[in-house]
Order: structure tokens, then C-alpha cells, then sequence
């Protein structure tokens, strides 16, 4: 048991899907594992561990933000031996030609938060996603045949953000805003494992248009897919 994960020594399989909604664990366990077993519920941060395509998976809530990511990755990094860790999540399009329900699949991840002052001063990191989960990610989609796009995110810390820095990502090419992403790469390179995000896009910043409750699940659904598709052969 770790500080915020009550799960013993060999309860979390290897491989970790990364919702930052609990429910969403809870939703991905009972939809898409076979035999599931929750082995937190420290501060209804929900985790799963279940098999999938013969496959042992775990699926673990993380929060909103890097803070609270950080918090939950770093101890299955530290204590419970995870090699490879995939967030499923949601972002904001800040570029015209992308669409509301598109998939992203972030090859590097931007960040306007404090952390990386914190670790490295002056120095510039650039948290990258693993290769090899990348390809298999953008393989996944293809053979689904879900409309994807492979591109950089940018992680900030202010959901309601009045500055609109969103617009400075935009003019160097980041395809979206989400809140978690940098620090999973970082924490990934870090601890010698591999990461991935896998998001869909839920609101289109620039339009204002925003995906239907409807349309969430839908996406959330395929988004799921991917993930479990690709660490399913690792
Ligand atoms: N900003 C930050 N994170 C997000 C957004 C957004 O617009 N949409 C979904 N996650």
C-alpha cells in the first residue's frame, strides 16, 4: 500500500490506463475487462485490474491537473513496478482544421505550469511520449478506423484561463490544451518507463463548439479502444 493507493504487492497489472475521472475507471473495468477487481478507493480515486484480450490491465482514476497526477503515476512508478502507463483523456482544440470528437495522440507535451521550474531551473525539458506506444496507438486507430492526428499538446494548469496563452501554443502548431500530459512524459523519463496520452477532443476553443454527453461516451468508447489495443501485445 502507498499513500494515496491501498493496493498490495502484484494487485496492479503492468500496464496502467489513465482516466482522470474515477467513473471513467470504474465505466472501462466493467465495460471492457474481464473479471475486475477494484484495489483502491483511497479518496474514490478509483482502480481497476482486470484482463483484456487474455491481457492483465489496470485502469486507475488520477484527478484533474499535474499535481494530482503526479501524485498517483509517481507511486505506481515508485512502489507497484509499472512499466507502461497510457492517459485517456479529453482536450480543447486550439487549431481550426481539428474537430470536436478527433482523437489525439500527443507525441510531446507543452507546459505553462511550475513543475519543470521546480525540476530542472533554468534548463528546458521536453517531455516526449514513448516511440514504440505511439506506433502502436496510431496503428490501433488506423485498423479501427478512427480519425486521428499525431501532434503536440500543451499541459496548463488553468482550465479557466483569461490570459488566453492558449493562442501562443496555437501559432507554434500545439493541436490542444489538456492538464495533464507534460508531467506523465516527464515522470516517464524520469523513472525509465513508457508513456502515452491518448485524447479526444471535447470542446473546440477557437469555434466554441463542444462535444454532446452523447458524443463523450461515444468518444470516450473508441478512445478506450486504442489504449487497450495498444497495450494489449506488449
Ligand atoms: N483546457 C484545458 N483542458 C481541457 C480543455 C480545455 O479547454 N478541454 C478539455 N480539457
Amino acid at each position: 500500500m502507498s499513500t494515496h493507493i491501498a493496493a498490495k504487492e502484484g494487485e496492479i497489472a503492468q500496464a496502467v490506463l489513465l482516466p482522470g475521472d474515477p467513473l471513467r475507471a470504474q465505466y472501462m473495468a466493467e465495460h471492457f475487462l474481464e473479471n475486475p477487481q477494484c484495489y483502491t478507493t483511497i479518496r474514490n480515486m478509483l482502480g481497476f485490474t482486470g484482463t483484456y484480450k487474455g491481457k492483465r490491465v489496470s485502469v486507475q482514476g488520477t484527478g484533474m491537473g499535474q499535481p494530482s497526477m503526479s501524485i498517483y503515476v509517481t507511486e505506481l512508478f515508485r512502489f507497484y513496478g509499472v512499466t507502461t502507463a497510457v492517459r485517456i483523456g479529453t482536450c480543447g482544440a486550439i487549431q481550426a482544421e481539428t474537430q470536436v470528437r478527433d482523437i489525439i495522440l500527443a507525441a510531446s507535451a507543452c507546459t505553462d505550469s511550475a513543475i519543470p521550474r521546480q525540476r530542472f531551473g533554468d534548463l528546458c525539458f521536453a517531455p516526449t511520449a514513448d516511440f514504440g506506444l505511439l506506433q502502436r496507438a496510431h496503428h490501433a486507430a488506423e485498423t479501427l478506423g478512427l480519425r486521428h492526428l499525431v501532434g503536440t499538446v500543451a499541459s496548463t494548469d488553468l482550465f479557466y484561463d483569461d490570459r488566453e496563452n492558449w493562442k501562443v501554443w496555437a501559432r507554434y502548431g500545439v493541436l490542444g490544451m489538456e492538464m495533464e500530459s507534460a508531467e506523465l512524459y516527464t515522470l516517464a523519463a524520469l523513472f525509465r518507463r513508457r508513456a502515452l496520452a491518448i485524447l479526444t477532443v471535447s470542446d473546440h476553443i477557437v469555434t466554441g463548439e463542444a462535444a454532446s454527453a452523447e458524443e463523450r461516451q461515444t468518444t470516450f468508447t473508441d478512445m478506450a479502444r486504442i489504449a487497450l489495443d495498444t497495450v494489449a501485445e506488449l
